[in-house]
């Protein structure tokens, strides 16, 4: 074994949660791997691996996969997030076992697993077999240390009174994960996150896709207390260069972007015009949320980009789309990053997912925050408090932003001195962002480090 590995460049075994903001990260950073000399190869599940179209069929980063115990239909397959977890947790790593094994005699023996940080067994894994094991957070390092101090048992949850942690501006409850606020919604999510750190003691490295200079003084506090290294934003280059253009080459979707319609509709609006709406791929809003959004995005008389996945289409207002054809498109997928780096885009009215948190933040457009669950509260506490990129309208007694806020919000940001302040601080962002990525950067520097280790084990 010890032989075949010396003649080889690192090879990474890139193991992904199945899910599109987990896919999406980590693919990039796979490419980054590959422009530094590693060798990689994906792993996700063989449900996720059979949706993402185009991955398979690319030479450089072959595709892999293990099981969750649900082949034919992933989590929707299962009776419960607790079933789902506990089969995966199971059936997992004996699977990611086989596949090291089979990588092994079939003469591409892997030298490294970077894993998600919700499959903490990989780590196990990689020690069988004498790997390095790298876990790899895809949130922000402010939701990381969240988990990280409910894991040590100095946070309480639930949480219900302002907290103070190290490198982070004061956070209300509102502004917590969603399952360290509200626990009792998602009992077996809160378990898997927490359980994230359970295993840190033991790894070779944790890398996080964030951007040191985003958040200082917390990436600056982790380094002292594990092998912490920022490897963010994982938005494909072509975009930091300014070139507006489509990363298709992964196929990077598991849905299928409405491309043509899209990118046609804006090229016709004006410069910083366009109001664009997504939730990600994950949320499902209340339908009183949608209702409202629709009725704010009417009354805002501007125009709108709005993405509305198939499962969601029937709570819109009835012939809502036929009626605001004059304003507002409604596609069911965009390409996301094409449409953020558009100049007709005046506004991003986000969940505040990570990604499209870092997106917005590395293309320079400000944001609405109307967070949902999981890590988004924090992310809109960072995006309005510290990055001063966005506004986070209140919310009434059902839990739902109203129309008129939404209508004000999109006026403030898009007209008012507050938005002036965010169109300022989104040149800041964007530079530094890209920096952190390019030649030399501090990200950059950290993957160059993380592979220039891996090339001296061999
Ligand atoms: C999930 C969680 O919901 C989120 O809170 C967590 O931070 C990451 O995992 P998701 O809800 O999908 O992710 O949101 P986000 O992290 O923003 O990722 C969505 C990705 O899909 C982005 O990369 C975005 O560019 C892409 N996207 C979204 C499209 O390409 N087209 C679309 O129409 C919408």
């Amino acid at each position: 074994m010890e032989d075949s590995r010396k003649s080889h460049k690192p090879h990474c075994l890139v193991l992904s949660f199945p899910v599109q903001g987990h896919i999406n990260p980590m693919l990039q950073f796979s490419k980054r791997l590959i422009h530094k000399g590693a060798g990689v190869t994906f792993v996700t599940t063989r449900f996720m691996s059979k949706t993402l179209h185009g991955l398979s069929s690319n030479p450089s980063i072959p595709l892999e996969s293990i099981s969750d115990g649900f082949d034919d239909g992933g989590i929707k397959a299962a009776s419960s997030p607790e079933a789902y977890l506990e089969r995966f947790w199971k059936i997992g790593p004996e699977t990611l076992s086989e596949l090291v094994e089979r990588l092994i005699s079939s003469g591409r023996p892997p030298s490294c697993i970077v894993y998600n940080s919700f499959l903490p067994w990989a780590l196990d894994v990689a020690q069988k077999y004498g790997l390095v094991g790298a876990v790899f957070f895809t949130m922000s390092c402010a939701v990381s240390s969240v988990f990280y101090h409910c894991q040590k048992g100095l946070l309480e949850v639930p949480v219900r009174k302002q907290v103070l942690l190290p490198g982070m501006p004061p956070l209300e409850p509102q502004d917590m994960p969603s399952y360290v606020s509200d626990p009792e919604s998602y009992p077996a999510y809160l378990g898997m996150l927490v359980g994230q750190f359970s295993n840190l003691d033991k790894v070779d490295w944790v890398l996080c896709n964030a951007v040191y200079e985003l958040e200082q003084e917390l990436v600056d506090w982790f380094m002292k207390v594990m092998p912490f290294r920022t490897i963010g934003p994982t938005v494909p280059s072509s975009y930091l260069d300014n070139r507006l253009q489509q990363d298709r080459e992964y196929g990077l979707s598991i849905f299928q972007p409405e491309h043509d319609t899209t990118m046609k509709w804006l090229s016709t609006k004006p410069k910083g015009s366009v109001v664009y709406v997504s939730f990600g791929s994950v949320a499902e809003l209340k339908i009183d949320q949608m209702q409202e959004l629709a009725m704010g995005l009417k009354r805002s008389n501007r125009y709108f980009l709005w993405v509305v996945r198939s499962s969601e289409e029937d709570k819109l207002p009835q012939d809502y789309a036929k009626e605001t054809a004059q304003k507002g498109l409604i596609v069911t997928w965009c390409p996301q990053l094409e449409v953020l780096a558009h100049e007709a885009l005046g506004l991003f009215l986000t969940h505040c997912g990570w990604n499209s948190t870092l997106e917005a933040l590395t293309l320079g457009v400000p944001m609405m925050a109307i967070p949902q669950w999981t890590d988004q509260p924090t992310n809109a506490k960072h995006i309005m408090d510290v990055w001063k990129m966005g506004l986070r309208p209140p919310v009434d007694e059902r839990g739902v932003v109203r129309s008129e806020d939404i209508e004000n919000c999109i006026r403030e940001i898009m007209e008012g001195e507050r938005g002036k302040e965010m169109r300022e601080n989104a040149g800041k962002w964007r530079k530094i962002t890209k920096e952190a990525v390019s030649e030399g950067g501090s990200s950059d520097r950290n993957i160059e480090e993380f592979v220039a280790s891996l090339i001296d084990k061999l």
